[in-house]
């Protein structure tokens, strides 16, 4: 794990390698305003960027963002169209900031459901930036964690009928290899998932990968959570004592 010395530190922490966030509350922040709820997606979009700087010049490895989950297309249409335009908003804005900042842009999720014009921008997106080196921006599009694992267990069905693998042979890594997470290899697993907005739950979101994940709830909604948010999220898994089950 990386260490940094921050201002806003006392003291030297351990960071996270791979961060997974709900993004959550962007609805509420626009309500309590007075503005209508696509106001808040937007300011989250602007949080994306902002967080995924100040978490790739702390050394994270992975930030893993929940930005549309398989449950989300049931949302309002005009809801779901501002969603699915966010990619094409977002790249066209920050692509030149990912790509100073070394960012490798990865888009975990069911992709081929996408519209065209969304799927065309996230795929030139993962393109443009599959040479950088730096932190992996990996966003959660079209997710859902129990439809991940279920086309994992397909997936292995059909290779066990057609004789190349035997059910014995399956196991853990060979499941992992099918989940949508497999370009992330050792690092597919989160070691910190944060929510925002003060819900406690984790809405089918990599229902595999968080089997040892240390979870915090921050109060924050998505849009007002900022870089010091995070760092007291980082101080809080540090205060964890990680056994993976072992004593
Ligand atoms: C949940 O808040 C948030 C979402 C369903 C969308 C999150 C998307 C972003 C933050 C932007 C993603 C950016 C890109 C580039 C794809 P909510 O609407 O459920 O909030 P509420 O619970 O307060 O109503």
């Amino acid at each position: 794990m990386a260490e940094i010395n921050n201002s806003s530190l006392s003291s030297e922490l351990r960071v996270p390698e791979h961060i997974a966030i709900i993004m959550d509350g962007n609805g509420r922040w626009a309500k309590r305003s007075g503005q209508p709820r696509i106001a808040g997606h937007k300011e989250g979009m602007n949080n994306v960027k902002r967080i995924a700087t100040a978490a790739s010049h702390m050394g994270v490895k992975v930030l893993s963002l929940y930005a549309f989950s398989t449950e989300n297309w049931s949302r309002p249409s005009k809801e779901v169209s501002f969603l699915m335009r966010l990619p094409v908003d977002f790249f066209g804005t920050f692509m030149p900031d990912l790509i100073k900042e070394n960012i490798k842009v990865l888009v975990t999720g069911f992709t081929d459901h996408l519209p065209e014009k969304t799927k065309k921008v996230v795929f030139k997106a993962m393109d443009d930036t599959k040479d950088n080196t730096g932190m992996i921006l990996n966003f959660a599009f079209n997710y859902g964690g129990r439809a991940e694992i279920v086309n994992a267990a397909k997936n292995l069905a059909k290779e066990a009928v057609n004789g190349s693998i035997s059910p014995d042979d399956i196991d853990d890594k060979l499941f992992a290899d099918q989940l949508l997470t497999s370009p992330l290899g050792s690092l597919a697993d989160p070691d910190l998932l944060i929510r925002t907005s003060g819900e406690e739950r984790i809405s089918n979101f990599l229902l595999w990968q968080l089997a040892y994940t240390e979870m915090v709830f921050d109060k924050t909604y998505w849009p007002d959570f900022t870089k010091d948010n995070l760092i007291e999220d980082i101080k809080l898994f540090n205060d964890r004592d990680r056994r993976f089950g072992a004593i």
